[in-house]
């Protein structure tokens, strides 16, 4: 099998093209390395001699027609498993524009190709957030979507779009809707690694408005593993939800990172709300569970080993937290903490 990942430069990706290269199958990642893309995160596998022969890099754009049909045409890629995108609510909300250009074109470029070069399985990773806010219970794959910020909107966008070459050309596509992840190489910008590493390095941790909005949290490995599952086990035309299982208030997430790294409670403060922000995402995964999939990872071992993760590779994190992130930082939180850091 050759399979195409795009956004494998990213945080999952890079984690699902560790695992597939492992278990033998031939990897081609498409990224465009933007803020968010480092190929540090896909270092063990080309610095591995046996791994690297089963892997081959591209940069450039899923919007870019050309180089994507040019990838389909001469790597030989059955399956396609779509994780670019630009996926930060925070920045959709600063500004939109990447987030409509690669979550919803880029979407439909990679779509298009794929019925012209009759690509045998493409999966659209979604997300939970196309759902909205849980006001009660969990969603279903057929609960009505209610985006309400731009990346989830966006996403939205692709999703659909996905169902509809299905429905039109029965180009086999699945789409998957994922619960929060989090694990080792998640860009710092994200809830549980910027905690982390703020925490390690006795900085403020920002906690939006009370605290008390809550979210389900997978592990990243366990994540990828119900990728690898559905590639096979997966319907054509179908959605599927992939939860952890692990739903907790934000707050309550804050505190296990602090007595992890034993520091102290007053580091968390309680700044500006997130515009719209979503207060739970919730999901029924009966239809995964039927197949015969459920996460393995407990949320407290997960997360403990994920902290030692960022204790033991603080140079992957510094390197980043010094460059584009510090101005973006700046921007994001500078005006919400009641005294400038
Ligand atoms: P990430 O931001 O860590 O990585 C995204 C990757 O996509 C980066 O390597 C980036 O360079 C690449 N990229 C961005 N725009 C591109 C473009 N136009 N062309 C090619 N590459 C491009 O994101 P992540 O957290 O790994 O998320 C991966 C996917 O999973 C996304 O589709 C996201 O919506 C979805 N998802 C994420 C979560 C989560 O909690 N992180 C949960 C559910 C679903
Ligand atoms: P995030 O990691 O941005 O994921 P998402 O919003 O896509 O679920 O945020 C997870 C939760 O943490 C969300 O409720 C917002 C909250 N949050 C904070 O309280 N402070 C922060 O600095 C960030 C980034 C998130």
């Amino acid at each position: 099998m050759t399979i195409l990942i795009t956004g494998g430069a990213g945080f999952i990706g890079s984690h699902f093209a560790r695992r597939m290269v492992s278990q033998g199958s031939r990897v081609v990642v498409l990224d465009k390395l933007t803020y968010a893309g480092n190929l540090e995160n896909l270092k063990d596998i080309t610095e591995d001699s046996k791994t690297s022969q089963l892997f081959k890099f591209y940069k450039g754009d899923i919007c870019n027609q050309e180089l994507v049909e040019h990838i389909l045409s001469v790597e030989g890629i059955d399956t396609i498993v779509n994780f670019a995108a630009e996926t930060h609510v925070d920045r959709s909300i600063q500004s939109a524009s990447t987030f409509i250009d690669t979550d919803m074109k880029g979407v439909f470029v990679l779509l298009e190709a794929s019925r012209r070069y009759k690509i045998k399985k493409f999966i659209q990773i979604s997300t939970d957030e196309v759902y909205g806010t849980a006001h009660r219970g969990a969603f279903k794959e057929t609960d009505a979507l209610n985006p309400s910020n731009p990346y989830s909107a966006s996403k939205a966008g692709g999703d659909r779009l996905a169902y509809a070459y299905w429905a039109t050309y029965k180009l086999p596509i699945i789409i998957t809707r994922a619960s929060n992840n989090y694990g080792p190489y998640q860009y710092p910008e994200k809830f549980v690694p910027l905690f982390i590493t703020n925490a390690l390095e006795d900085k403020k941790l920002p906690l939006y408005g009370d605290g008390k909005q809550s979210r389900d949290w997978i592990h990243v490995e366990d994540h990828c593993a119900s990728i690898d599952f559905l590639m096979t086990h997966g319907k054509d035309g179908e959605v599927y939800n992939i939860g952890g299982g692990n739903e907790r208030y934000n707050i309550d997430t804050a505190c296990i990172i602090l007595d992890e790294l034993k520091k102290p409670k007053s580091l968390i403060e309680h700044v500006k709300d997130r515009e719209g922000h979503d207060r739970r995402y919730a999901l029924d995964c009966a239809k995964l569970m039927s197949l015969g999939w459920e996460p393995k990872i407990k949320f407290e071992n997960g997360l403990k080993d994920t902290i030692e993760w960022y204790r033991s590779n603080q140079s992957w994190w510094k390197r980043i937290k010094s460059g584009e992130f510090a101005e973006y930082y700046d921007k994001q939180y500078k005006h919400r903490f009641s005294c400038a850091e």
